[in-house]
């Protein structure tokens, strides 16, 4: 696949079948997380793959007080908003997410192979981060969607009982990233353009350019 596809199309795929994920492209997506850099190339990181319907059964009822607490917390202002005013474009865009979101939750168990991704000493997240991305990359060359969510922070410790992380070691947990074959289709996820939000030499200075549609499409 074309570099520039992957990186187009690798978004939220939350609705996927139960189908296993071969080990040859559970090996893909590992090689390929571990060829992040990370700071001073530390490569202080631990990775769990999740099958086991017996350990996932465990998890879903965790994940889903999570997006409980979630939707109740950061989220309460913009869901009121959203219901409060459904015809709105923000509305409708934000509604799409939290249906997906929630589609996430209720099916958690379904979800054939997830990844946890652990580091030390990173509390910004950017020594992980690249790694839980090539991992979502490579699952997409391979044919296979994923969606990240780091949902699980309201309730670590209940999450890392089950998944029997050791106390010592300060392992922080940074996300988990569920795969699936998608039941739909790929497509460009929409986003505000690169011109609104970045600029050239100075804070606001003008980028001298405006890219209003996508450089890659599915055309
Ligand atoms: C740091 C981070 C945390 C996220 N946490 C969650 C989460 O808790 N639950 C969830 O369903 N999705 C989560 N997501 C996925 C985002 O909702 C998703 O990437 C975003 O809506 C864009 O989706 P799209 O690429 O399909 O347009 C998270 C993504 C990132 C990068």
């Amino acid at each position: 696949m074309d570099a520039w596809e992957a990186i187009y199309t690798t978004r939220a795929m939350r609705r996927v079948k139960k189908d296993p994920i071969p080990v040859e492209v559970q090996k893909k997506i590992l090689d390929a997380a571990i060829r992040a850099p990370s700071g001073g190339n530390t490569q202080t990181w631990r990775f769990l793959l999740v099958d086991d319907p017996a350990v996932k059964a465990k998890l879903g009822p965790i994940y889903r007080e999570c997006m409980d607490m979630v939707w109740g917390s950061i989220y309460n202002t913009r869901l009121d908003a959203a219901k409060a005013s459904p015809e709105d474009p923000e509305s409708v865009e934000f509604m799409k997410m939290y249906r997906s979101a929630s589609h996430l939750a209720e099916h958690f168990e379904d979800y054939p192979l997830m990844l946890f991704a652990f580091c030390q000493f990173d509390t910004s997240g950017g020594s992980i981060f690249p790694a839980v991305w090539n991992a979502m990359l490579a699952a997409r060359i391979e044919g296979v969607g994923s969606s990240l969510t780091s949902a699980f922070h309201f309730k670590g410790d209940a999450m890392k009982k089950v998944l029997g992380v050791p106390e010592e070691g300060n392992w922080i947990f940074s996300a988990c990233v569920t795969f699936g074959y998608p039941t739909g289709r790929w497509g460009v996820a929409p986003r505000r353009p690169a011109h609104e939000v970045s600029f050239r030499n100075s804070w606001d200075g003008a980028l001298g350019f405006e890219i209003p549609e996508p450089l890659w499409s599915m055309d």
